[in-house]
């Protein structure tokens, strides 16, 4: 399969920097959001999202003529689509007695309508943006199907969910841990590390021990390897002689992993609170300050 132009539907924190970087790889991009402040700030060589580097990728991606934006999909190779998925506020479904909130998928369903008169035999659909299980077969097919032409056979469709932890992210993270602990009245260190246990960040509040420095990072290190709250490893190992810990880790509480869906995309440690059980409440309240984002 040969790719010249590419369109990417929606131009946020993951269409955005994705279309970039194919136009920066030499592909045609089409840049494509409903959004008509987007569409202006981008057509005026502006970036509308904060993310470190982003914008000398977008920039340069604009300068070089690989990237154009536009309210409206046109013909290409491939479509990849990347708008918003959240969740309803108050709207529930029931499963295996069990209830789940439910996603708001109706971008998915216009970008998806929008691809359909653009549809040509031999491109690629592919979905990006976050999405329940069977979105790609019970939602997404159907409507490219309205083309007359067959998913699998005519056009090839897949699913390919975005799994990152932006810095941004890890910011906000750190900041409602930071806030938490103070609100509780002691300082802490946060740290913040990736799916690859690289430090993503590392923010010692005033006042607090440097030794916390470390000690943060290993419990968030401790809850990315075992991907399970670092207080579970420690209460695991204290029957075990000598504990089975791999080199790095560290048997205390205050390390949780981060989840996008069901996927481990880094870890958070707290360190420095009177207590393994005040360390783990402020990188609960962390977490909880990005739970919408992180589905
Ligand atoms: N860590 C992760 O795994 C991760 C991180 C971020 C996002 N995601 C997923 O990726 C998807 C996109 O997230 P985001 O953060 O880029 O969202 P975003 O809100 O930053 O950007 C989405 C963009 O899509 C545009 N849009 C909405 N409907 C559209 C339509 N019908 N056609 C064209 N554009 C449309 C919006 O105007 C907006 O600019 C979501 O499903 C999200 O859950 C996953």
């Amino acid at each position: 399969m040969k790719f010249q132009k590419i369109c990417v539907l929606g131009l946020g924190y993951i269409g955005l920097p994705t279309a970039s970087t194919l136009a920066a790889h030499g592909f045609k991009v089409l840049g494509v959001d409903i959004n008509p402040h987007v569409i202006e700030t981008l057509q005026n060589g502006n970036v509308h999202i904060h993310e470190p580097g982003l914008r000398t990728v977008v920039e340069s991606a604009l300068n070089s003529g690989n990237l154009t934006v536009s309210s409206q999909p046109e013909e290409a190779d491939a479509f990849l689509i990347a708008v918003p998925t959240p969740f309803y506020e108050d709207g529930y479904g029931e499963y295996d007695g069990r209830k789940f909130r439910l996603a708001d998928m109706r971008a998915v369903t216009s970008a998806t309508e929008a691809i359909l008169p653009c549809l040509r035999k031999g491109n690629l659909v592919v979905l990006e943006s976050t999405s329940p299980p069977r979105t790609t077969v019970d939602l997404v097919t159907p409507i490219l199907e309205r083309s007359g032409l067959k998913a699998g056979i005519d056009f090839f469709l897949c699913y390919s969910p975005e799994r990152v932890l932006p810095l941004d992210m890890a910011v906000d993270i750190a900041r409602g841990a930071i806030d938490k602990c103070r609100a509780d009245g002691y300082r802490t260190t946060v740290a913040i590390i990736d799916a690859a246990g690289n430090l993503k960040l590392s923010a010692r509040d005033d006042g607090t021990s440097p030794h916390t420095v470390e000690v943060a990072r290993k419990k968030a290190y401790t809850a990315l390897i075992y991907r399970r709250p670092s207080m579970d490893t420690a209460k695991a190992w204290a029957t075990q002689v000598p504990p089975p810990s791999i080199e790095g880790t560290i048997a205390l509480g205050g390390g949780f992993p981060i989840r996008a869906g069901d996927q481990v995309v880094g870890a958070i440690g707290v360190s420095g609170a009177p207590g393994q059980d005040k360390d783990e409440a402020c990188a609960n309240a962390g977490l909880a300050a990005v739970a919408a984002r992180l589905k």
